[in-house]
């Protein structure tokens, strides 16, 4: 138990917590749930150690243990900022449910679910020059979204990077922006107007100014932006005659617009009304539509053999881009989840369920489709668009193929071996192989192919146009946190494969690979393999993998890892041409402490005008924490 897992475990929350990761997202932080911490005590409603637990069983539990449509889960409220819980019980949508508690017991229910104190944040001051502030409408975004491209190959063109492979060895800080309180940062940086766009744990989105570094302004959504900021794409010094707007989703669910100049909300708008959905993808715009995947945490609820499981389905859904209404959503499974049995203690069994999509849809404009992977099914029995790539019609959202790369995956966490009742767990019983990445369409003068990662370790490339299968490649040895975790990059016709192969002490270390690898796109032929160096010594929860997206410029390949390096690699040889370890403390232009940690969650590094903007900290499933933006350019 290398991570201390059994440690960790020794509360059943922790355990959770740790083997949730196998999902590909982020269930709660180190505290253990509310029913787990009732279960714990001997007591189903709260402890009198703990007034905030009695409170919460007497007055919130009934809604949010997870089966009251819309009323997010309580392991969703468990990640909450303890300020923004505050507020929705003070004077937002909780504001009718609470209004029976005093001031001092709201408190108590939120310290409780949080395990904060609801503070003011000590926000960052909105501190820049009027002459930082200006809107600069020659600046317009080069990014169409998480891939940098619709195409999601994760390059940057040498105009626009603007780095020759020369200049990456003298890379040094330019500036550090920290997110307060942040344990986590697993947003993406975007571009435009003169300002970097970028989410934060506690919810709040930042316009910061690209050279210095200082607040425009700031949104506050209801709960963790880990997903990337999609922008309005204009011309060049063409004024748009509507706002420019970023698009981005929430931890819960909801999909936001908000105007660039001002950090004004345009819209809001929940895409799902189960208690356990959740949006990881960063959204894809495209013409006037905005794509939102949904994803889910209901493997988590599973675990408890009292648990119907499981009711949710993973869809994508289409909204109108300038209102945010929706167009229509399509689930990637078509049959509704209905009773089809009794687990052993007379819970029902529903069924079919699961197949959440968690990363950003792929666009292909020629033959209008929309490319995107899946995960494993929650129940039995398990359907044949689990851990498969699906390709649909991007006006109508009617599917077009399936390519289905691991047959019968239904799992949830009460298959964990640790689970001591293992009612809930479906007979296919794994293996939990989740397509946390999507496909990269990677096109050579014509020639054009489909290249996903998938977390068993496999890489797959289709023909876009019929889903057959061209070639098929194990690079790394899979595991819960990936093998090829959250996505690849691409340049002409070369695949840069990041492998986690995270050691969670289930699977054979011997086989492990973690690294970085470069494929022919068109063959699958192996280019060049560099294994990650294993610079951990003692540093706790350190591990060499690279579970984030890797990022591509014109001869360098940027990859974060998990043991808090970021490095470029030549990307014709695989050599380290630069790295930097970011855990450790960084000074910030306004002096709030940062330190960087593992690199983790679904993003990755982008390069603009010079300059490298990564996000450290990954503190989840025993990786290292962190709250820091760097920015490092050549002197
Ligand atoms: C009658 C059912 C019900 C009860 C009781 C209830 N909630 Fe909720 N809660 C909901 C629903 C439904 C939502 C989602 C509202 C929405 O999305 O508009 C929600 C949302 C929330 C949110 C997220 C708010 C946001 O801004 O995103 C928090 C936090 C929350 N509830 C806390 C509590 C607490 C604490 C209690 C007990 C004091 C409580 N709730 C009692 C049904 C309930």
């Amino acid at each position: 138990m290398k991570h201390g897992l059994l440690g960790a475990a020794t509360t059943l929350g922790g355990l959770l917590l740790a083997l949730a990761a196998g999902a590909a997202a982020p269930p709660p932080t180190e505290k253990p749930s509310a029913e787990v911490q009732a279960q714990m005590s001997g007591q189903q409603g709260g402890s009198e150690a703990d007034p905030g637990a009695a409170l919460f069983a007497e007055h919130c539990a009934s809604c949010h243990d997870g089966l009251v449509e819309r009323a997010p889960h309580v392991s969703f409220l468990q990640m909450m900022a303890p300020d923004a819980m505050l507020q929705s019980l003070d004077t937002g949508v909780m504001r009718q449910q609470a209004s029976k508690l005093s001031a001092e017991q709201r408190g108590q229910v939120v310290e409780f679910l949080t395990g904060g104190r609801p503070q003011p944040p000590a926000f960052p001051p909105k501190n820049c020059a009027p002459d930082r502030m200006a809107f600069d409408w020659d600046d317009p975004p080069f990014q169409a979204g998480w891939g940098v491209d619709h195409s999601n190959r994760r390059f940057i063109p040498a105009g626009v990077a603007r780095l020759s492979p020369a200049a990456v060895p003298r890379l040094e800080l330019k500036w550090a922006f920290a997110f307060p309180g942040a344990t986590r940062a697993r947003s993406q940086a975007s571009f435009a107007g003169g300002a970097v766009y970028v989410g934060s744990q506690d919810g709040t989105v930042y316009a910061l100014d690209r050279e210095t570094g200082c607040v425009r302004w700031r949104f506050r959504a209801g709960a963790e932006v880990r997903t990337g900021i999609t922008l309005t794409p204009w011309q060049r010094g063409r004024r748009q005659e509507t706002a420019p707007l970023g698009y981005f989703s929430d931890l819960v669910a909801r999909v936001y617009a908000v105007d660039l100049r001002t950090g004004e909300l345009v819209w809001v708008t929940k895409v799902d009304d189960h208690p356990n959905a959740t949006a990881t993808a960063q959204p894809v715009l495209y013409g006037d539509r905005v794509y939102q995947p949904v994803s889910s945490l209901e493997v988590v609820p599973a675990a408890d053999p009292g648990y119907p499981c499981c009711s949710f389905r993973g869809s994508i859904v289409a909204l109108h881009a300038l209102t945010g209404e929706v167009a229509w959503k399509r689930y990637t499974i078509a049959e509704s989840p209905a009773e089809v049995g009794k687990n052993s203690h007379g819970t029902p069994i529903l069924a079919p369920s699961g197949a959440p999509v968690w990363n950003t849809p792929t666009v292909d404009a020629s033959r209008g489709l929309l490319y995107f992977g899946t995960g494993e099914n929650y129940s039995s029995p398990a359907q044949d668009t689990s851990d498969a790539i699906l390709a649909i019609d991007l006006a109508t959202g009617v599917r077009r193929w399936v390519f289905q790369a691991t047959e019968g995956d239904a799992w949830n966490l009460a298959c964990m071996p640790f689970i001591p009742d293992k009612a809930n767990c479906p007979e296919e019983n794994g293996p939990d192989v989740d397509f946390a990445s999507p496909p990269a369409l990677v096109d050579d003068d014509g020639r054009e192919i489909l290249v996903a990662g998938q977390k068993s370790g496999d890489v797959w490339a289709l023909d876009p146009a019929t889903g057959k299968l061209v070639w098929h490649r194990r690079v790394g040895r899979g595991g819960n946190q990936g093998g090829q975790h959250f996505g690849l990059a691409v340049e002409g016709r070369r695949v840069f494969v990041p492998i986690s192969d995270y050691d969670d002490s289930m699977l054979p270390v011997a086989e492990a690979r973690p690294g970085l690898y470069a494929l022919d796109a068109f063959t699958g032929e192996t280019l060049w393999a560099t294994p990650a160096a294993n610079v951990c010594g003692q540093r706790k929860d350190c591990d060499p993998g690279i579970s984030q997206a890797v990022t591509a410029i014109p001869g360098v390949v940027f990859a974060g890892h998990m043991d808090g390096r970021l490095r470029a690699y030549d990307s014709s040889t695989g050599k380290v041409l630069w790295e930097v370890d970011t855990d450790r403390e960084w000074p910030t232009l306004s002096g709030e402490p940062a330190r960087g940690g593992s690199f983790g969650g679904g993003a990755g590094p982008i390069v603009v005008d010079g300059r490298v903007y990564a996000l450290s900290g990954y503190g989840l499933y025993f990786h290292m924490p962190g709250n820091v933006l760097l920015v490092f350019g050549a002197p």
